[in-house]
């Protein structure tokens, strides 16, 4: 055997050597908790054949408790690039069969490397989250290595789209690279993030709460808002990151993937003609509208459990992705507190910083009242959503369906608030407030309600204005925002010079 070939083959050994990270036993560890280990997920997540692999050789250089005679290639993270559909990705997984996936200088370093490339080349950034947290051998090195994550999750935030996946442990500090990137997908039953852990937790507070309480993915995903999404299994997880990314541009220099369709751009709905209920106070369905208007009916819904009165998501509409925002009346009658305002103000913020126009259908009662909102700071809370509408520059397409009264109609993408297109169904109710409360206030009789409904209950007053820029009929919704759409493909807008802006965190 020449030398050279010999070489060859110590190369082939060694790769094959690296791949098994911790080895056959802590795979099959991985796998009898339900759990796929990093080179499945990474094999799932990309296109066949497209994973160049940087930095597998890649060895920790601590020499605490013995470390310097437990080296894995590696050293628990496996990274590179390669593409989903066709589109160049960055991708890290944390590999929990080496050292618990725990986070060392040097797997820092590489997570850094990938993170630093998708920048530098506008393309999205996925991160898969397995780790037992800092590598606790390697001391304040594990904790600068975090840091320099960080650094880069929030230079990187609003330049390339920043993903994670939640598919084992993420605890202590290690939970804020995924909290400062876009998206978080949770898996239900492996996955589960917090600060302490319950053994802590019991400790410090003394109750008693098992870790799927504490930080699963259900819980995240339905009480804390930190997971936009609870996948019921890995593959699903996976398979989310990768219809989310269909939406998104590679970068804030682009615009989002056009999606041909077969949906025709003129087709209209008779059954938007009959969605609304006589009563005022009886709830329909706003998930119908937003199904009948879209392409092909498809809505990739983001949030889909938490603050359940407004709905945001993605969706094409003649072939461009839209991000859509939508009251639910079903809900709270799809009143504004203080978690649909940061669910929506979060979400309007990243389609303005990616190039993703917005549309909004409104149908809107106001701001919940009350001690337990005021306390919680609905003011700076609802302020967000507001700052958020009138920073964007993106076009913005608001219709309104039905009530939009008072603050939350100015929230809601109204026209001062730069709305490019403003319609609204002969349905709504463009108001300082509903009739009832109104009468009562200004302290007049029970007659003059019908005086204030024949007044202001319409959207004629607000057309007269020219708040509204034409009444249409429910119908022809699909295309008639389509159409504005298309007018706005080249708008430009921009906001005011300045180093950052201080929206009312
Ligand atoms: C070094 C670690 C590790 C860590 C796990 N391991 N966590 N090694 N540093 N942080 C190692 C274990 O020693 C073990 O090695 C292997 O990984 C698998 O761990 P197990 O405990 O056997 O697995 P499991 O029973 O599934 O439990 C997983 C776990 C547990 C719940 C994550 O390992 C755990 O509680 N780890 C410590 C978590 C933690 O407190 N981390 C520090 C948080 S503070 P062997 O060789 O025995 O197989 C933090 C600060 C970050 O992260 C701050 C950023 C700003």
């Amino acid at each position: 055997m020449s030398n050279q070939t010999e070489k060859i083959e110590e190369l082939v050994e060694k790769r094959a050597k690296a791949k098994l990270g911790g080895g056959e036993s802590r795979i099959k560890a991985q796998h009898d908790k339900g759990k796929l280990t990093a080179r499945e997920r990474i094999a799932l997540l990309l296109d066949e054949g497209s994973f160049e692999e940087y930095g597998m050789f890649v060895q920790h250089r601590c020499t605490n408790f013995g470390m310097e005679n437990n080296k894995v290639d590696g050293d628990g993270v496996v990274t590179g690039m390669g593409t989903i559909e066709g589109r160049l990705v960055y991708v890290y997984a944390q590999d929990f069969t080496v050292s618990g996936g725990s986070l060392s200088e040097m797997q820092a370093a590489k997570i850094c490397k990938v993170m630093d490339m998708a920048v530098r080349n506008g393309a999205p950034c996925i991160g898969l989250n397995d780790s037992g947290g800092a590598r606790i051998q390697e001391g304040v090195n594990a904790l600068a290595g975090y840091a320099e994550i960080f650094q880069r999750n929030i230079l990187a935030s609003g330049v390339v789209p920043q993903i994670s996946g939640i598919f084992g442990p993420c605890a202590g500090g290690a939970v804020y690279s995924p909290a400062l990137t876009d998206f978080n997908v949770m898996v239900k039953d492996t996955s589960y993030m917090f600060l302490t852990g319950p053994s802590v937790v019991k400790t410090v507070t003394g109750e008693e709460v098992n870790q799927e309480e504490l930080g699963g993915a259900a819980v995240h995903a339905s009480k804390s808002g930190v997971a936009h999404f609870a996948a019921e299994n890995e593959q699903e997880g996976i398979q989310t990151i990768k219809s989310l990314l269909s939406f998104l541009p590679s970068s804030n220099r682009e615009q989002a993937p056009f999606r041909p369709t077969n949906d025709p751009a003129g087709r209209v709905d008779d059954a938007l003609n009959d969605i609304i209920p006589d009563n005022p106070n009886k709830a329909y369905d706003m998930y119908g509208v937003i199904g009948s208007i879209v392409d092909d009916g498809e809505f990739l819904e983001v949030h889909k459990s938490w603050a359940k009165n407004i709905i945001v998501g993605f969706a094409h509409l003649n072939g461009r992705s839209v991000g859509i925002v939508a009251n639910q009346p079903q809900v709270l009658a799809g009143v504004l507190d203080i978690n649909a305002s940061r669910k929506a103000a979060r979400f309007v913020r990243f389609c303005d910083a990616f190039n993703i126009p917005l549309v909004t259908l409104v149908d809107v009662p106001g701001f919940l009242c009350g001690t337990q909102q005021e306390y919680g700071g609905i003011i700076a809370n609802g302020a967000k959503l507001l700052y958020a509408y009138g920073e964007a520059t993106v076009p913005k397409v608001t219709v309104t369906l039905r009530k939009s009264y008072g603050g939350a109609h100015i929230v809601m993408s109204c026209k001062q608030l730069r709305g490019d297109v403003n319609y609204a169904w002969p349905t709504a109710n463009i108001a300082v407030m509903g009739a009832k409360g109104a009468v009562e206030i200004l302290k007049l009789g029970e007659d003059a309600e019908q005086e204030y409904n024949d007044l202001f209950c319409n959207p004629y007053n607000a057309a007269s204005y020219g708040y509204i820029d034409d009444i249409i009929e429910p119908r022809n919704t699909r295309f008639r925002v389509i159409r504005a759409l298309e007018s706005l493909a080249d708008k430009k807008a921009e906001n005011p010079q300045k180093k950052h802006d201080n929206l009312p965190l």
